[in-house]
């Protein structure tokens, strides 16, 4: 540690899957073949349509800052992509355009997460939320959850778990790792308990759009106070472009594009004017093909994972990720992926990176590649646990 670095830079923890995949990497870079079940990112890309725009401003535009809560067209695009896929109307100023759903989380916990205050949240769960709570002084209290609940947190533990300190609640429907979906009605309930103590709801709706047979609601048709966060990157495919949004208040949105000022200025200019493009209707027709291509993938991998002996006792309803139970197979989940990387030359994420709850027993399997890779993967995940058991 150099002299001068702050506790909050020290406390801050790193990916843990990041040293994995640099090992995968390296292998991949001597030749060898690797599959990758490890990424939160499909292996589409963005619309054509929306590189094909690119492409035209690259060569027609400056491309110089733009208002910090995001052009005024994308705003409103937004706006009416919202209206469409939830019926319900906003207008344009209770949009925040960001970069990713990074920054808009950011926001949103600098906006209220008082410091030394607490925000409740599931355990396991998207890791960067305790480090974004961290960096404005205020922590995470991790609640743990399983299957018996869907991995979603319940009106019951947030009243449960409410202190004098608390200061919201963060969801995250579908989840990362577990694709698991929080029903509508609970959602209603936690809305009530959160505003009853005056609290706020955040809601990181990230996955939105990538859900199989169920059907979601925007947190903020129940509760108007609630922030919810989007984002370009998983149902468009824009990982790479850094472009999200977020939905609150006007007035919760003008405080936060305050604070986005300030802090980034604009979000990415050629990434804004290209979003536009994914609103097309061609564009839009081919996210549903790959929703359901995704399905297809689910399907197969939980199927194949089930016979090799891992347990998912709840069909995961979302996003691209099944959060197995492989206590079967080993009773340290950290050293299973590595060996499974080292050994069988495939990439999946260990319980490690998303809490401390039983984490041991989990991996977490993305289905970001495709159905050929899948079963590549399975048969050599097979041949992985027979030579272990010799
Ligand atoms: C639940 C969740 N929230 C937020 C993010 C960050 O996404 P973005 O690329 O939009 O910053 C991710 C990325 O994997 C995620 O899984």
């Amino acid at each position: 540690m150099a002299q001068g670095w702050t506790q909050r830079a020290q406390d801050i923890e790193s990916f843990k899957v990041m040293d994995l995949l640099k090992r995968a990497s390296e292998l991949g870079a001597a030749g060898q073949d690797v599959v990758h079940l490890g990424a939160g990112e499909p292996d589409f890309g963005a619309a054509p349509q929306v590189i094909e725009r690119a492409k035209q401003l690259l060569d027609t535009q400056p491309l110089t800052y733009t208002a910090a809560g995001g052009i005024q067209p994308l705003r409103e695009a937004i706006a009416l992509f919202h209206r469409q896929r939830y019926g319900q109307a906003i207008s344009a100023d209770q949009v925040l355009v960001t970069a990713g759903a990074s920054a808009g989380l950011m926001l949103a916990f600098a906006l209220i997460a008082e410091q030394g205050t607490n925000f409740l949240m599931a355990d396991p769960a998207y890791p960067c939320n305790r480090q974004f709570l961290r960096l404005v002084e205020a922590g995470a209290k991790l609640i743990a959850v399983d299957h018996r609940h869907n991995y979603q947190l319940t009106a019951e533990m947030v009243e449960k778990h409410w202190d004098q300190d608390t200061s919201g609640v963060l969801i995250a429907s579908p989840a990362n790792p577990t694709g698991a979906v929080l029903d509508a009605a609970e959602l209603e309930r936690i809305a009530a308990v959160v505003n009853a103590r005056g609290g706020t709801l955040v809601v990181d709706e990230i996955y939105h759009g990538l859900t199989y047979g169920v059907e979601t609601p925007s947190a903020v048709q129940i509760d108007s106070d609630a922030i919810v966060i989007n984002s370009f990157s998983k149902y468009f495919g824009m990982t790479g472009w850094r472009l999200g949004w977020l939905v609150s208040s006007k007035e919760a949105v003008a405080e936060m594009e305050k604070m986005a000022q300030n802090l980034f200025i604009s979000p990415p200019t050629l990434s804004q004017y290209a979003a536009l493009a994914a609103f097309d209707k061609d564009a839009l027709a081919l996210f549903e093909e790959r929703r359901l291509e995704l399905q297809a993938r689910r399907d197969l991998l939980l199927s194949g994972l089930l016979e090799l002996g891992f347990k998912v006792p709840r069909v995961p309803e979302g996003a691209f990720y099944i959060y197995a139970d492989a206590s079967e197979l080993t009773a340290d989940s950290f050293a299973w992926c590595w060996a499974l990387l080292e050994q069988a030359k495939v990439v999946a994420t260990p319980g490690a990176d998303f809490g401390a709850n039983h984490a041991e027993r989990y991996v977490r399997f993305a289905y970001t590649t495709s159905k050929d890779r899948i079963r590549e993967a399975l048969s050599r995940i097979r041949q992985f646990i027979e030579d272990q058991s010799e």
